[in-house]
C-alpha cells in the first residue's frame, strides 16, 4: 500500500500517493489532483516538478552524485569509452566484448551522409553560427530516411535509426567545421574509431596527412562521456516533449539541439571562453568582473557558474578541471585564460554572494579550455556538447517511446483579461495597445 500525503484546503482533504524511486527519492503523485479538486500545481521553470520517471541517469545535486544506469561518472570517465557509454545509455547495460564490437561495427558502417546534404551546407552563408546549421542538418536526416518518420516501428528498426543518428552526427559536425573554415570536407574513414574518425574529418586537410594524437583522442573521449546525459535538463526535456507527439527521432533531437544552444544551457561553453578572453583583454581584473556578476542592475552573469540541480559541486567540473591541467601539460600548451579561470574560481568560491547562493563551476567552466587546446574555434564548442549529449537524448527518447508515455502538455494559470465584448475598430480609443 503506497504511503499517502494529505493535502488540506479549507475543509476539503485530498490524498496524494507518495512515489519512491530506487535511490529513496520521494515524489508526490499529483496526476489525479485536478480531477479530485479542480486544482493544478504551479511551478514556473519546473524547479520542483518531475516530468517523468526514468531509469537512465541518477543525479543528487546536494551530494554531487551523477550515475548512468548505476555507474558513477567518475568510473565511466576513467575506465570506459564514449562508444561504450552510448551502448550503456541506449541499452541499459554495459556491453560484452562481442556486443561492443558489433555496436561499434554497425555504427562505423553508417558514417557517410548523403551527398545531397552538401548542397544544403553550400547554401549557408560562410560565418553563420554552427549551431543553426546543426539544428537544420539533423532535422534534414528525416528527409533522407523517410522510414524514420514513423517512430513506432519494430524495436530493431528503431535501433537502426538510432545507430544511424549516432554514426552521422560526427560527420555532420565535422562538415560544419570545414564549412566554417572554408575547407573541402573530409570523408569518414571507417577504419578509425568513433572519436578518431571525428577528429580526422575535422582537422585533416585534403592536402596533408593528419596524425591522430592519442592524448587528444583520450581528452575528447572523456569530454564526450562527461556530457553524455544529464537527466531532465532543458534540452532533454525538449527532446522528450517533441518526441511525445510521436515526432521522429531526428527532428526530436534537432529540437534538443536548439534548446541546448541557449547561453544558460550548452551555449555557456562558448560564452565562458569569450568572458575569460574579455577579462584578459581588460587587464585580468577578476574582482571587477565578479562585481559585475553580483550587480543586479548589470545583466552580466559569471558564465560557467551555477546550476539548477548541483548545489555543492558539479562532479563533471571536478573531472574536467583535472583533465584540463593534464591535457594542456601533455600538449605543452600554456593558455593564459586557464590562469584567469582558476583565479576567478578561487575568488568566487570565497565570495559570500556565490557561497550563499551555492554557485560553483559547472561542466562548461573548464571544458572550453580543453576544446581550444585541441584546436576547435569557440563557435564550435556547443556543437561538441551536442555530440556528447546525443546518446542521452536518444536514450531518453527511446525510454519515453518504450513506456508509451502520453503527449506532454502542461497546464497554466491564466492571468489575462477576463471575458469582454469585442470593440469595433471605429469605436476604439487612439491608444488601446
Ligand atoms: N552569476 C551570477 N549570479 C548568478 C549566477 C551566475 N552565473 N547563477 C545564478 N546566479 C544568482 C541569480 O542571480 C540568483 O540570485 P538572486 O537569488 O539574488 O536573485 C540566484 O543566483 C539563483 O539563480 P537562478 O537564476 O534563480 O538559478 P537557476 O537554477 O534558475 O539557473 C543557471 C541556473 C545555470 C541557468 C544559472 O546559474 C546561470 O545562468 N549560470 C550561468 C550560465 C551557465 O553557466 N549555464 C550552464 C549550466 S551547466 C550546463 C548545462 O547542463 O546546461
Amino acid at each position: 500500500m503506497a504511503e499517502m500525503a494529505i493535502l488540506k484546503i479549507g475543509e476539503e482533504v485530498y490524498e496524494l500517493p507518495v512515489i519512491i524511486g530506487t535511490e529513496g527519492e520521494r515524489a508526490l503523485d499529483i496526476s489525479d489532483l485536478r480531477d479530485q479538486s479542480g486544482l493544478i500545481t504551479l511551478d514556473i521553470g519546473y524547479k520542483n516538478t518531475g516530468s517523468t520517471t526514468s531509469s537512465i541517469t541518477f543525479l543528487n545535486g546536494e551530494k554531487g552524485i551523477l550515475r548512468h544506469r548505476g555507474y558513477s561518472i567518475e568510473d565511466l570517465a576513467e575506465k570506459s569509452s564514449f562508444i561504450e557509454v552510448c551502448y550503456l545509455l541506449v541499452h541499459g547495460e554495459l556491453p560484452t566484448k562481442e556486443q561492443l564490437a558489433t555496436w561499434d561495427e554497425d555504427i562505423r558502417h553508417q558514417t557517410l551522409v548523403n551527398e545531397d546534404m552538401s548542397n544544403i551546407f553550400a547554401a549557408y552563408p560562410t560565418g553563420s553560427h554552427p549551431m543553426g546549421q546543426l539544428v537544420a542538418m539533423v532535422s534534414s536526416l528525416s528527409s533522407f530516411y523517410p522510414e524514420s518518420l514513423n517512430p513506432n516501428r519494430t524495436p530493431e528498426q528503431q535501433l537502426h535509426t538510432i545507430r544511424r543518428m549516432l554514426a552521422k552526427m560526427p560527420t555532420i559536425c565535422a562538415m560544419i567545421y570545414k564549412k566554417s573554415a572554408g575547407h573541402p570536407k573530409i570523408y569518414p574513414n571507417n577504419n578509425l574509431d568513433y572519436v578518431s574518425n571525428f577528429l580526422n574529418m575535422t582537422f585533416k586537410h585534403v592536402t596533408e596527412d593528419y596524425e591522430i594524437d592519442p592524448v587528444i583522442v583520450d581528452a575528447m573521449d572523456k569530454l564526450l562521456i562527461l556530457h553524455a546525459d544529464h537527466e531532465q535538463n532543458c534540452s532533454t526535456s525538449t527532446v522528450r516533449i517533441v518526441g511525445s507527439s510521436h515526432a521522429n527521432l531526428y527532428t526530436s533531437i534537432s529540437a534538443g539541439i536548439a534548446a541546448l544552444w541557449g547561453p544558460l544551457h550548452g551555449g555557456a561553453n562558448q560564452e565562458v571562453i569569450e568572458m575569460l578572453e574579455a577579462i584578459r583583454n581588460d587587464g585580468g581584473n577578476t574582482e571587477k568582473w565578479l562585481d559585475k556578476a553580483k550587480d543586479k542592475n548589470d545583466p552580466f552573469r559569471l558564465m560557467g557558474f551555477g546550476h539548477r540541480v548541483y548545489k555543492n559541486f558539479d562532479p563533471r567540473a571536478t573531472i574536467i578541471k583535472k583533465a584540463c591541467d593534464q591535457v594542456l601539460t601533455k600538449l605543452g600548451i600554456h593558455d593564459p585564460v586557464l590562469d584567469i579561470a582558476k583565479k576567478l574560481e578561487e575568488a568566487a568560491l570565497n565570495d559570500p554572494y556565490f557561497v550563499e547562493r551555492k554557485l560553483y563551476p559547472n561542466v562548461d567552466f573548464y571544458s572550453g579550455i580543453i576544446y581550444r587546446a585541441i584546436g576547435f574555434p569557440t563557435e564550435m564548442f556547443t556543437v561538441l556538447f551536442a555530440l556528447g549529449r546525443l546518446p542521452g537524448w536518444i536514450a531518453q527518447w527511446r525510454e519515453m517511446r518504450a513506456d508509451k508515455q502520453p503527449i506532454g502538455r502542461p497546464r497554466q494559470l491564466y492571468t489575462g483579461a477576463v471575458s469582454r465584448a469585442y470593440v469595433p475598430i471605429e469605436q476604439r480609443g487612439a491608444v488601446t495597445a
